[in-house]
């Protein structure tokens, strides 16, 4: 049997990896500025994670959702306070765009209502609801495009409104930094409109946090680095008035390679047996590997790694006369340049050894580090740099 061939690969064969630095079957060593899009979070088998999955391998690797899994609860709890998301609760499943599936379907549900309001170049995976609220109609097979789905220009507060207001809305569903579109975001004022719209209406507000989330933009979540206008401002701190989305999808960084998904869900939408369901979802490899990558960001305070490193990484852009705009926050970064960048990726990884992502914006270098990364990585990202664009 030969693959289904739907990967353009480049020629490398991974084999074993550390930190950020990947090896092929040849010795040949490679820095891994791309974390595999987005989804190693705390370097490729760090010592703690790997010790994790191991003792708990040697107990029990799975059982299903029918019987008690204290590795839900725990990781619930510790999720909960690291990411100030105590009042909402947890839904775990596989994949982010299985998260987006639930949330979309949680609005539905919780609403009665069927349309969605999405992004222009937003991604939310390829499932189908999340893949109709995806802004791109070759991913959409005739049986996608039966959802009813309302895509609108970002920042656009005028249009949204005048969409909102029909009424028939279940759903607006949008990601904090673009990862697949190119690093494009909300504005604040924008979010914070949309938040009070979505009251307003009763309309639910999902952030598809699957790219930005874990840690990544520099906090927790991306929607955080947005104040929200709805709470008291003299009476709440600021991390506590960041807005609050009814429901938060994530996934990728989550489980550092282990796939995993999940929602978390606000506790003003509640749950009833059977409402959702998953065999795999929540399994106990699953959250010991999300529980592992909790523990490692809060010990090596790695989110204020990624907000430092973002800042420093745009420094030395800076310095770099054919980058026209470095995007995104924390260490979800694109470099947008005047030409597109394909070869420029191609010649990173063969002559350079470094691996880059790119985006739906063909101008944009993505760059999607572990969040342990140091300086001196960014100093040599940027050397290979230059030497290519000299
Ligand atoms: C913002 C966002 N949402 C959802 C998804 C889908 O996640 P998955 O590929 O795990 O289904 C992605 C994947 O790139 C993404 O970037």
């Amino acid at each position: 049997m030969n693959l289904f061939d739907v990967y353009p690969l480049y020629d490398v064969t991974p084999v074993s990896a550390k930190g950020i630095v990947v090896t092929d079957n040849k010795g040949q060593e490679y820095l891994d500025f791309y974390g595999g899009h987005a989804v190693i979070s705390i370097g490729h088998s760090h010592p703690h994670y790997v010790k994790r999955l191991k003792d708990q391998l040697n107990k029990i690797g799975f059982y299903s959702n029918a019987v008690q899994n204290p590795l839900q609860v725990e990781l619930a709890t510790k999720l909960g306070q690291l990411s100030d998301c105590e009042d909402y609760n947890l839904f775990l499943c596989n994949s982010g765009a299985e998260a987006n599936e639930n949330a979309l379907k949680m609005a539905s549900f919780h609403t009665g209502k069927t349309r969605i309001i999405a992004f222009k170049n937003g991604f939310h995976g390829r499932t189908s609801a999340a893949v109709a609220a995806t802004d791109n109609e070759k991913i959409n097979a005739p049986l996608n495009k039966q959802q009813k789905v309302t895509i609108l220009p970002l920042n656009a507060i005028d249009l949204f409104e005048k969409e909102i207001a029909k009424e028939d809305v279940c759903g607006v569903i949008l990601e904090a930094i673009q990862g697949v579109g190119g690093l494009d975001e909300p504005t604040s004022e924008f979010y914070q409109q949309i938040e009070v719209l979505c009251k307003k209406h009763k309309v639910v507000l999902i952030a598809d946090e699957v790219q930005s989330g874990f840690g990544r933009s520099g906090k927790f979540f991306g929607f955080q680095h947005h104040i929200s206008t709805t709470l008291n401002a003299s009476s709440d701190t600021e991390r506590s008035r960041s807005i609050r989305p009814d429901i938060i999808s994530v996934a990728k960084g989550m489980g550092n390679g282990f796939p995993v998904g999940g929602i978390l869900i606000h506790k003003d939408i509640k749950a009833s047996y059977g409402l959702l369901g998953t065999t795999f979802g929540g399994n106990h490899l699953a959250c010991t590997a999300t529980t592992a990558v909790l523990e490692v960001l809060e010990k090596e305070d790695l989110i204020k790694n990624a907000s430092q490193l973002g800042i420093y990484f745009t420094k030395k852009a800076g310095e770099i006369s054919q980058v026209k705009r470095v995007k995104g926050r924390g260490l979800m970064l694109g470099l947008e340049f005047d030409f597109e960048v394909a070869e420029l990726r191609k010649r990173l990884i063969y002559d350079q050894h470094i691996f880059t992502g790119g985006a739906k914006d063909k101008h944009v270098l993505r760059f999607l580090p572990a969040l342990n990364i140091t300086k001196e990585d960014i100093d040599l990202f940027f050397n290979a740099l230059k030497a290519e664009l000299k």
